[in-house]
């Protein structure tokens, strides 16, 4: 049987993707700050309410308030769909402050899951964005620990919460890796890379499908604008 491919909207990028991304399933969007991982995040938010598909965006660097902002500056409204229930928009930092703060430091990763499904059931989301994945990560102090916590917590999404879902991960300016911890790349079916290049003398935005589970995709890294009222636009390969 053929698997369902939940499209991202993001021009030139379905097609690379053979359609979308995998329903039901994962993927990891890894890039430096600026890199524009908010915005194709919030991109493919908005692609799910035009399809109807309701969502669930948790913001955790930045206040849901400011998505908004940020949204509007690129001519889209998160606002309507908010109001109309469509959308849940959920700042959890005061939530997992206390909880590495407080004596509950061992929170397990099926109190995260078991929480993130009631928002899923209650407005029925098909489609959510952890922004940023590693807020979400309780404190450890084994490396063991916390790749068995972040394994549970990405399994346990991908089982329970019939959402395909995008983590974005923050990779420090100057550094190779994907990821804070360096194991969501494993986790998930799939990563997209984002970063700043300068083949010669101004910086351009690129886009590389890393991995996509069950994807044929080209390993070209391409150029890709941020355009207002278009979000992300995939240009040619660099
Ligand atoms: N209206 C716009 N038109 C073009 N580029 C924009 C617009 N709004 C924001 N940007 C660019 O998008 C970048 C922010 O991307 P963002 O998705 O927030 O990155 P990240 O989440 O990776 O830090 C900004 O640095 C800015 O250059
Ligand atoms: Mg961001």
């Amino acid at each position: 049987m053929a698997r369902v491919r939940v499209p991202t909207g993001i021009e030139g990028l379905d097609e690379l993707l053979q359609g979308g991304l995998l329903q039901g399933k994962s993927y990891l969007i890894s890039g430096e700050p600026g890199t524009g991982k908010t915005t194709l995040a919030a991109q493919y938010i908005l692609e799910g309410l035009r399809r109807g598909e309701n969502g669930i965006y948790i913001s955790i660097d930045e206040k849901p308030a400011h998505l908004v902002e940020d949204a509007e500056g690129l001519g889209w409204d998160l606002r309507t769909p908010v109001d109309e229930g469509k959308l849940t928009l959920l700042d959890v930092s005061p939530y997992f402050n206390s909880v590495k703060t407080g004596k509950s430091g061992s929170i397990d990763a099926n109190e995260v899951i078991q929480d993130l499904a009631k928002q899923v059931r209650r407005i029925n989301a098909k489609r959510m964005v952890v922004d940023p994945i590693a807020p979400l990560v309780a404190h450890r102090e084994r490396l063991y620990d916390v790749q068995e916590y972040i394994r549970n917590l990405i399994f346990g999404i991908d089982d329970n919460l019939g959402c395909t879902t995008l983590f974005t991960s923050h990779v420090r300016p100057g550094t190779p890796g994907l990821s804070e911890y360096g194991i969501e790349e494993f986790m998930v079916s799939g990563v997209i890379s984002l970063r700043l290049v300068k083949p010669e003398k101004k910086y351009v935005r690129s886009l590389f499908v890393r991995k996509m589970r069950g994807t044929a995709t080209d390993l070209s890294e391409y150029a890709f604008e941020i355009v207002h009222g278009r979000g992300v636009v995939i240009r040619q390969p660099i």
